[in-house]
């Protein structure tokens, strides 16, 4: 199959990882996806910007609409509305698949989005837009499509978590935190997003669409940030056998009527010590979800921080690239072409 070609917008803490990820695995990727690879150019605001990771300086460019035009699988981590999404559009309707982490963009405009790339047979994938390095997105639209979706909770921002968590366990203020947490590239560019919840209510959004096979407006989603708490009421919540976390809280509601509902919302809350949320520390996420059918099931693990976000980024460029190598449009992915046979060691070791 001939090489792929793939551009990438932005290259912030999770973009440059991005970039290096691909260079440095170019040869495994290719032998997974059966087709080589390309990193074409990297679009960026600022040629001479410092960067997390070190990307060759002959493919930077400032030229993003250039860069979209002939790609076969185009990455947005500009973050933010636009340009983000004229660049999506464009992409999409140059005929290539998008990857984007984009949560504000698609809490906000993924109707508009999904409809374009559906007219076009073309591929959007977000695995990255919530929870970081979680596998949530895939799971939620795959795994449990078949299932009811009774209720999410989850601690869907890494850096709040942070914050409450040193506020609890070292007594550190808010704002000496959310230095550590922005030294740490845990933050958004303006951690307003962060600490008041806007950020977590995006991603709620998102959850509940696909936990609900809904639209759910962000306009819908109530949000209150983390900015009210006190160190007191921390330690008053851990003496009663509470810790306090941010939550972003997805309900399936029946009405008096039968009639179904939902309730989105985005607040502080006291878990009890014994609830599996109480142990998510630090950046880490959790989406703690209740089915019907499956029960409860919980996905945990490092929710911000650029490298990590990009393991999901790039599980997103390799399931791209397979639906091109498989035939485009319509062709399930092949996650099962050409695998290795392992020496019988490999899978023996014991752990
Ligand atoms: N600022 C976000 C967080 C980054 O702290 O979780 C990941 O979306």
């Amino acid at each position: 199959y001939r090489n792929l070609r793939v551009a990438l917008l932005g290259a912030g803490s999770v973009g440059s990882q991005v970039a290096s990820l691909l260079l440095e695995h170019r040869d495994e990727l290719a032998n997974r996806v059966g087709a080589g690879l390309d990193l074409v150019g990297v679009a960026v605001r600022d040629m001479d910007a410092a960067r997390d990771a070190d990307i060759p300086k002959e493919l930077l460019t400032t030229d993003a609409e250039s860069l979209i035009l002939g790609s076969d699988i185009v990455v947005e981590l500009i973050g933010g509305l636009e340009p983000a999404r004229t660049h999506i559009l464009n992409a999409i309707n140059s005929g290539a698949d998008v990857i984007t982490a984009n949560k504000a963009l698609l809490a906000t405009h993924g109707p508009e989005l999904f409809e374009a790339a559906g007219q076009v047979g073309a591929q959007l994938y977000y695995e990255a837009a919530v929870g970081g390095a979680i596998p949530i997105i895939r799971p939620l639209r795959d795994s449990l499509a078949g299932d009811r979706v009774q209720r999410i909770l989850g601690i869907v921002n890494g850096t709040t978590n942070f914050i409450l968590d040193l506020m609890d366990r070292e007594g550190e203020s808010l704002e000496q935190a959310l230095k550590t947490a922005q030294d740490l590239g845990y933050a958004e560019a303006d951690p307003t997003a962060d600490v008041e919840g806007y950020d977590a209510a995006q991603k709620a959004a998102i959850l509940a669409s696909l936990a609900f096979h809904s639209t759910v407006p962000l306009e819908s989603v109530y949000r209150e940030g983390i900015t009210g708490i006190t160190h007191e009421q921390v330690v008053k919540a851990r003496r009663a056998g509470f810790v306090i976390k941010l939550l972003a809280i997805c309900e399936r509601l029946t009405g008096p009527e039968g009639q179904d509902g939902v309730s989105v919302r985005v607040h502080p809350a006291l878990i009890p010590d014994a609830h599996p949320l109480a142990a998510v520390h630090g950046a880490n996420n959790a989406v703690f979800l209740e089915a019907e059918a499956a029960g409860n099931l919980m996905f945990y693990g490092a929710g911000a921080g650029g490298i990590e976000t990009a393991s999901a980024v790039l599980g997103d460029v390799v399931s791209a690239a397979r639906r091109h190598v498989a035939g485009g449009p319509g062709v399930a992915e092949s996650a099962h072409a050409n695998l290795p046979v392992l020496p019988i060691d490999a899978v023996t070791t014991r752990y």
